[in-house]
């Protein structure tokens, strides 16, 4: 697992184009929804029209992540003949990477897939660690498996359709990389002023590096891989409540970033962070989602939301907190009491 190259492109795709030649591969889908189809096939496909490749177009959105899906591309498969010499080309966010690539292992058992992440959350986070799939019922990510696709063509040209939500939702995992792990990258991130000026494939590949280097040492999720949990147990909890209660929900970075805020202080409060600089941290990170705040009225239904969390054990419920900064710590169990306070200080603060 997760030794599968990402690189980075120029806009030329000369690493996609090299790939493509020594391979051969017999026919090449390619799998879009309507924004990838509208704002990035038309970057991708003047290089690689030569090879005929047949686009296969789904509708975008987590809501469509499910087996439906992966039938529409199945049938595409058989009526185009995709066998184990054949390529899929997941050129999207991270429901594309994560259903293309499931689709793709296990159509006829597999044959290779490729990732062409164009969302920022995609290149960071879903390109590295090999999992695939799609959603059961209200189940995220219930049906699936550990694949790594053969490569990963990260091309920032991408980026510019964006939405500055998407961006940041991205962003927010990467200011988690640092502040797991590299507090030199946390720091080049938090200087980061005007986010459609970036040179993004720098700061990507450390993202990928850290992730990578986690997942590699915990392929099967035993135990350091919950590393990168941080902010994800909170986050959760606003995530899932503002799926019900909130027009606009949240997009799961801005969640994240959220939950990072309120475990700050449980890592004040269980591993002594330092409180001064948790609040720079926390205001920094207020400043970059500036994000709606909670109200009072929400305080029981977002605590049941993560006392329901699924590391919730007798021991109280599992996070992985910080030590400092570019230091985290897993298996920090938690009281109801001390998830309490620190969500109330959440929803007071100013
Ligand atoms: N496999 C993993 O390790 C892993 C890690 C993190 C997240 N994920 C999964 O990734 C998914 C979230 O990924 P996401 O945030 O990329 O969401 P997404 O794939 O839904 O993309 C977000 C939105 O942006 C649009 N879009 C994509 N690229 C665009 C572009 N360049 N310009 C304009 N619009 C564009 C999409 O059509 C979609 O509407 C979730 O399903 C999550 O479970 C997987
Ligand atoms: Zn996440």
């Amino acid at each position: 697992m997760g030794m599968h190259p990402v690189v980075y492109e120029s806009q030329s795709f000369g690493e996609l184009l090299k790939f493509l030649e020594e391979r051969r591969y017999q026919k090449i889908f390619i799998l879009v929804d309507e924004n990838t189809e509208k704002y990035c096939l038309p970057i991708l496909n003047p290089f690689i029209h030569s090879y005929e490749p047949v686009v296969i177009k789904i509708q975008s959105g987590e809501d469509h992540k499910i087996l439906k899906t992966c039938q529409v591309i199945w049938n595409q498969f058989l009526a185009y003949n995709a066998n184990r010499q054949s390529l899929l080309i997941n050129l999207g966010g991270g429901v594309i990477g994560d259903m293309g690539g499931f689709a793709a292992s296990v159509y006829k058992r597999g044959f290779h897939f490729i990732n062409v992440p164009t969302t920022l959350l995609a290149a960071v986070d879903a390109s590295v660690g090999g999992k695939t799939g799609i959603d059961y019922r209200s189940f995220k990510n219930h049906i699936g498996i550990f694949v790594d696709p053969q490569a990963v063509f990260v091309n920032p040209v991408f980026f510019e359709s964006l939405e500055i939500r998407q961006l940041k939702s991205g962003f927010a995992e990467m200011i988690k990389h640092g502040l797991i792990s590299n507090a030199d990258y946390y720091d080049q991130l938090s200087e980061i002023q005007d986010f459609f000026n970036v040179d993004w494939p720098n700061y990507i590949d450390e993202s990928v590096k850290i992730k990578s280097k986690i997942v590699d040492e915990d392929p099967n999720e035993k135990g350091i891989r919950k590393l990168l949990n941080f902010g994800h147990t909170a986050g959760h909890a606003f995530e899932s409540f503002s799926m019900e209660n909130h027009d606009i929900p949240l997009l799961h970075g801005e969640a994240v970033a959220l939950g990072m805020m309120m475990e700050l202080d449980l890592s004040a409060k269980k591993l002594g962070f330092d409180e001064t600089e948790a609040d720079k941290i926390k205001k920094y990170l207020q400043s970059v989602f500036s994000i709606r705040k909670f109200k009072q009225e929400d305080f029981e239904g977002l605590l049941n939301f993560m006392m329901q969390d699924k590391k919730n054990t007798n021991q109280g419920i599992n996070f992985t907190l910080l030590k400092e900064i570019g230091a985290g710590v897993i298996d920090q169990f938690c009281s109801k009491k001390e998830i309490a306070e620190c969500l109330q200080a959440f929803i007071d603060r100013d």
